[in-house]
């Protein structure tokens, strides 16, 4: 069996890994890949936004299955242009994207389905939100409504920020287009949880949960990431919310889009806000969750691909996935700088050290190969990733890891999942 994954970060190593160990022994190609994907599959020079590239390698080559991981591509209609030739793919339509690139598409779903989320307002300009923001009052939260990889979102504490926010949106366009319009949204307190859903079109099969952090230094200080680290399972989402996520979050979402005629295929993920008053979605992503996805898949046992083969077959069910007992950790590896500007081609070194000691893995995001050696080419660079017994387990162990990894300028979190240990 032949299979494409696309996207080059840590969530396609961690995808490109979990299908090259499938007991059906794949052949897996990355595009683009890094320097850890191809060390389980070939990568191909392909950029995963060249929408026309990739579909014209896959209908020359015909992989059985095209994994989608990046959220452009699926916007962008990947999935319509490929199954167009006749090709598999595991993801949603542009249809089906717009949950995520278009935060406007998505809160009025999750309007009409009755789902939990906070009160919201849009604009299509400063003033009218402007005006909104005062009549709400601070804290507040302002969003651009289209894709802004993973920025563009803006809690503000008080007017003067939320001013600040529509200024950059609207009047210095840093979002370009992505901030034609604004989402003013209310401000929900709680901690945060992901729980990423497969769906095939009508089935829903839950994965185990998760914890992101987004926030780029210890105790949730400095600006916004793209994730520093995660752990999984989530104790947040307790064995009782599980029927709520899924009766009163997942399934009328999934209704509503059907009733829109709009046939959902792939990761539907829910960003959460566990409050006091019930688990609230503060987004949907088309996607896996990058670092999600390091911490959940390594807790798969047996298979992947019979679960995406399912989801485009729309034979989707909870038989088809077991969970090892561990729980897993990661901690991102990331260029001094980051998510401002950083430096690259720094050397790495220890990367075979730090993945012999057991239940490692290092996943890669943003490294390359250069005269045989691993050097730096993103602001995340790894993903340390550790399955242990227990969750106190898992972190000793990711940081052992972490302390045989070294490259110029690395910073990474200490405190990733002290959440849960402090529970
Ligand atoms: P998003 O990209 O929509 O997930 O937003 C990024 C981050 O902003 C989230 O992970 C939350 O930490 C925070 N956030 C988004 N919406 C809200 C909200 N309504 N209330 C509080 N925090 C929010
Ligand atoms: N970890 C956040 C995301 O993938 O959107």
């Amino acid at each position: 069996m032949k299979i494409l994954v696309i996207g080059g970060g840590g969530r396609e190593h961690t995808l490109a890994w979990k299908i090259a160990n499938d007991s059906t022994n794949p052949e897996v190609f990355c595009a683009p890949g890094n320097a850890g994907t191809a060390e389980v599959a070939t990568n191909l020079p392909i950029g995963a936004e060249d929408v026309d590239a990739l579909t014209a390698w896959a209908t020359e080559n015909r992989p059985d299955l095209v994994v989608v991981g990046p959220e452009a591509p699926l916007c962008a209609g990947i999935a319509d242009r490929m199954e167009a030739e006749g090709l598999r793919v595991f993801g949603p339509r542009a249809d089906g994207a717009r949950m995520e690139g278009s935060k406007e598409f998505c809160k009025d779903i999750m309007v009409s389905a009755g789902v939990p989320t906070a009160a919201c307002e849009t604009f299509s300009g400063k003033d009218g939100a402007m005006d909104y923001v005062r009549e709400q009052g601070a804290p507040i939260v302002i969003k651009a409504d289209g894709l802004a990889a993973g920025k563009g979102v803006y809690v503000c504490m008080t007017e003067e920020e939320a001013e600040t926010a529509l200024n950059e949106i609207c009047l210095e366009r840093r979002y370009g287009d992505s901030g034609n319009r604004i989402v003013v949204e209310e401000f929900l307190e709680g901690e945060e949880a992901s729980i990423l859903a497969l769906v095939d079109g009508d089935n829903i099969v839950m994965l185990s949960s998760s914890q992101d952090h987004k926030r780029v230094f210890n105790g949730d200080q400095g600006p916004n990431t793209g994730g520093m680290g995660a752990y999984s399972p989530a104790p947040v989402v307790t064995d009782d919310l599980w029927p709520v996520i899924h009766d009163q979050v997942l399934r009328p979402t999934v209704d509503e889009l059907k009733r829109r005629g709009i046939t959902y295929k792939g990761v539907l993920y829910a960003g959460l806000m566990m409050t006091a008053d019930g688990p609230k979605v503060l987004e949907y992503n088309c996607r896996f969750g990058d670092p999600e996805t390091q911490v959940v898949l390594p807790r798969i046992n047996g298979d992947i691909l019979p679960l995406f083969q399912a989801c485009v077959d729309g034979t989707l069910s909870d038989d088809l996935l077991k969970w090892k007992p561990e729980a897993c950790v990661c901690v991102v590896m990331a260029s001094g700088g980051y998510p401002g500007s950083y430096e690259k081609e720094k050397v790495i070194n220890g990367l075979n050290e730090a993945g012999a000691l057991p239940g490692v893995v290092v996943f890669h995001a943003g490294t390359a190969e250069k005269d045989g050696t691993v050097v730096t080419s993103g602001g995340r660079v790894l993903g340390v990733t550790a399955l242990g017994p227990t969750l106190p387990e898992a972190v000793k162990q990711v940081y052992a890891a972490l302390s045989q990894v070294s490259f110029d300028q690395a910073q990474y979190r200490t405190d990733i999942a002290a959440r849960a240990l402090n529970r």
